[in-house]
């Protein structure tokens, strides 16, 4: 580096440091918000079928009101919808068009009173946006069905446990034979039926060979049961933290769980069966729970991925898992 160069950036620096430009209100953890890409692609079950990318590549607005969001999010082009700002609207879920990225700009993005819903749509993605607290009667914060290739990574869900178990629906409720859907990264509390795969024992007809999901490195906190429910499909997870979550993985119907060092903290049943589900457990860390599902067969899974050993999640997924990013 040339000395002219040195001196002119110092001076830069110095003009920087005497010159404050005003900022804006930063929200109060931006200290920790990671920067993160729209071209990031998932691990998991969500990286196959042709990968998840969702609206990489196409257009891009940012929406900050409801009406906005609705408007932007519906069509089958390809986009990136960021949300800028908080929207709270009691309304039933916002239909989400294939081909689509919705994308919180920063910790501040919480959807309060309604949720999305991802219905006959593929290669869907939605990263770092909170939703709160949406009735049973306006649906699941996010629900997926007959849907293929959706990827949910460092969304915060939740309602809470103040009213009767039916008053607020599911916060991932993944069914009608939805598939390669991967939930990474996420916080999921205070909630009483936190996540169901499959809805029904019945449904078999449609489910059976789809329900291909990957739960990572998420934290699950403060829920009653469904951590997740799963029905007739393949479940993988792996480095999720549950703490306080009484029922958690539920493998039925002849359902194939691979459950990896995932770390339970005052929970009672950590993995277990009805009606003949099945499940592969090693390297977890269960607690004070057990698993009790008899021994299933989906012992790999096809594609890589990087697994911490139990004893490394509580940091790793602590303080990381929900909006925790930036863009
Ligand atoms: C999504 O994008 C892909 C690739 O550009 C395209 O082939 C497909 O038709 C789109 N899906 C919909 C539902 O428009």
């Amino acid at each position: 580096m040339k000395f002219s160069t040195v001196l002119s950036s110092s001076l830069m620096v110095v003009a920087a440091l005497a010159a404050p430009t005003p900022t804006v209100q930063e929200p109060v953890n931006a200290a920790f918000e990671k920067r993160a890409s729209v071209t990031d692609t998932p691990v998991g079950y969500a990286s196959q079928n042709g990968g998840t990318t969702g609206g990489a590549g196409g257009t891009t607005t940012t929406v900050s009101s409801f009406a906005e969001f609705t408007a932007a999010v519906s069509s089958s082009d390809k986009k990136v919808v960021y949300v800028s700002g908080p929207i709270t609207q009691a309304a039933k879920q916002v239909k989400v068009g294939s081909n689509t990225s919705i994308i919180g700009k920063d910790s501040s993005v919480v959807f309060t009173g309604f949720g999305l819903i991802v219905k006959g749509m593929s290669n869907v993605v939605i990263r770092n946006i909170a939703i709160a607290k949406v009735l049973a009667a306006n649906g699941d914060a996010i629900g997926v069905q007959k849907s293929t290739n959706v990827w949910i990574d460092h969304v915060d869900v939740s309602s809470d446990r103040d009213h009767d178990k039916d008053f607020y629906d599911g916060l991932l409720d993944l069914t009608h034979a939805a598939d390669f859907v991967t939930i990474s990264n996420s916080f999921v509390h205070d909630h009483w039926k936190a996540s169901l795969v499959g809805h029904s024992d019945s449904n078999g007809a449609e489910d059976k060979g789809h329900l291909r999901v990957t739960y990572a490195n998420n934290l699950f906190e403060n829920l009653n049961s469904r951590g997740p429910s799963f029905r007739f499909g393949t479940g993988h997870m792996f480095n999720n933290y549950y703490n306080s979550v009484s029922d958690g993985i539920n493998t039925r119907q002849g359902a194939q769980v691979l459950v990896e060092n995932n770390v339970f903290v005052d929970s009672k049943k950590s993995v277990y069966s009805t009606d003949g589900g099945f499940a592969v457990a090693t390297g977890n860390d269960f607690g004070s729970g057990s698993n009790t599902a008899p021994a299933g067969t989906l012992k790999t899974v096809p594609y890589s991925y990087t697994k911490l050993d139990a004893s490394a999640v509580k940091a790793a997924v602590v303080g990381t898992a929900g909006v925790t990013l930036k863009f």
